[in-house]
């Protein structure tokens, strides 16, 4: 078996499987090994939104980061048709957020103006004008923001379509195998051991997101953020756009179905799914879409997002460990950033410039930095 590579990716979610496949297109030995399946724990939990306008109320280099990504879905899609065979269920019906009273609306003024100033469409409707394009959506509204770019995709499909174009051009795929140390020598990695062997490469790219915390230094640890969720099917096609209000989204799907999503529970890993979540989240769906009250309940789950303290996410070499680099706590958009984050990671790895400002920002050693400074400080 060969044990040797250019890199060696450790976790198979979306952003694990997006690195390995910008990686092996640009002609690079690349494995990747996972502890379980593929897209088995927050890339299937998500609900797939991407988005760039909707998850964002403020500038930041991370909502330039996310314009950038959600750009590249249209070809993204087609790419991956080809080259996996996997249709990644793109949509692009633009995102709704429901204000129900004069609080809610003030915010979403703000959040209009904010989306305007940075060139992108968002535009305030009655509920006259809302329910003409939704006729399902609630009367009992005090206004929309609708922002239609915003789109969505099959998350499921799009982690299995990234591997399997991964594999297409040659990367190796090791599911059911844990890596449980990093081999390092002279401020160098070389190679991982994992349960069932050891494998070697000059560049090692840890993408665990919420989990396997343990192979970086204390710095780069995630904050896990459980999120339940619940699908919906319908007798008929409700809506076409994402419905969204405090504390609830609902992603229209094919085959009318619906997910419902999702709850937010810091510090919790678990994957139960609990009644009075079901409860707050159905009563929200239907405070939004009446009608849904005689959906079915097919399925539910409860994922787990990798958080960070400041919301941003680690992408970069680790200092002081050559070849070994962080590509982890997307937090909630983990799908919507996985083509960008593919492409970035590449260009970092190939040591290729980057932009300077996703560079201070997304490094893996600014938080440490953050804690030396302030300790200078005192
Ligand atoms: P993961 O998908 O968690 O993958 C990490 C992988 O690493 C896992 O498969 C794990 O088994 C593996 N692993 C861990 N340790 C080891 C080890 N030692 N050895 C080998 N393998 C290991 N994002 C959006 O953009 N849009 C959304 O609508 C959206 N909705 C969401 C809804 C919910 C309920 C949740 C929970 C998340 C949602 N997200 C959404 C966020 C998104 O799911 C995550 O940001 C993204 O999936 C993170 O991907 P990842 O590859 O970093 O992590
Ligand atoms: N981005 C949606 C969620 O994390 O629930």
């Amino acid at each position: 078996m060969n044990k040797q590579f250019d890199q060696i990716i450790v976790g198979g979610g979306v952003i694990g499987c997006s690195i390995a496949y910008q990686l092996v297109k640009r002609g690079y030995r690349v494995l990747i090994i996972e502890r379980n399946q593929v897209g088995c724990e927050a890339s299937s939990a998500a609900a797939g939104m991407l988005g760039a306008q909707g998850e964002f109320a403020e500038d930041s280099p991370l909502f330039q980061f996310a314009q950038e990504s959600r750009a590249l879905f249209q070809d993204l899609s087609e790419e991956l048709r080809e080259e996996a065979g996997i249709d990644i269920q793109y949509r692009h019906k633009g995102i709704m957020k429901l204000a129900f009273h004069q609080q809610q609306y003030n915010k979403l003024k703000t959040v209009a103006a904010f989306q305007r100033e940075a060139d992108n469409a968002a535009y305030l409707l009655s509920v006259e004008e809302a329910r003409k394009m939704e006729p399902s959506l609630t009367d009992n509204l005090r206004a929309i923001l609708y922002l239609p770019n915003d789109g969505q995709v099959s998350a499921r499909h799009l982690t299995k379509a990234f591997c399997l174009a991964a594999c297409h051009h040659g990367a190796i795929l090791h599911e059911q195998e844990k890596v449980s140390e990093l081999l390092m020598e002279a401020g160098k990695v070389y190679g991982v051991r994992t349960t069932e062997a050891t494998y070697y490469a000059g560049q090692v790219i840890v993408a665990t997101g919420a989990f396997g915390d343990e192979l970086l230094p204390a710095d780069y640890s995630t904050i896990p953020v459980k999120g339940e969720c619940l699908l919906l099917e319908l007798e008929q096609e409700l809506f076409q756009s994402t419905l969204w209000m405090d504390g609830c989204y609902l992603v229209p799907k094919q085959g009318k179905k619906v997910i419902v999503g999702a709850s937010s529970i810091p510090g919790k890993t678990d994957k139960h799914v609990h009644a009075a979540s079901v409860q707050k989240l159905l009563a929200r769906a239907q405070k939004m879409v009446p009608q849904l009250a005689e959906a079915r309940i097919r399925n539910h789950w409860a994922g787990v997002r990798p958080g960070t303290a400041d919301e941003m996410p680690y992408l970069g070499e680790i200092p002081d460990i050559a070849g070994l680099y962080a590509a982890k706590g997307h937090y909630r958009n983990g799908i919507l950033l996985s083509p960008i984050t593919g492409i970035y990671m590449a260009d970092l790895l190939e040591n290729k410039p980057i932009s300077p400002l996703y560079n201070d920002c997304f490094r893996a050693s600014r938080q440490a930095n953050k804690l030396e400074k302030a300790g200078e400080s005192k």
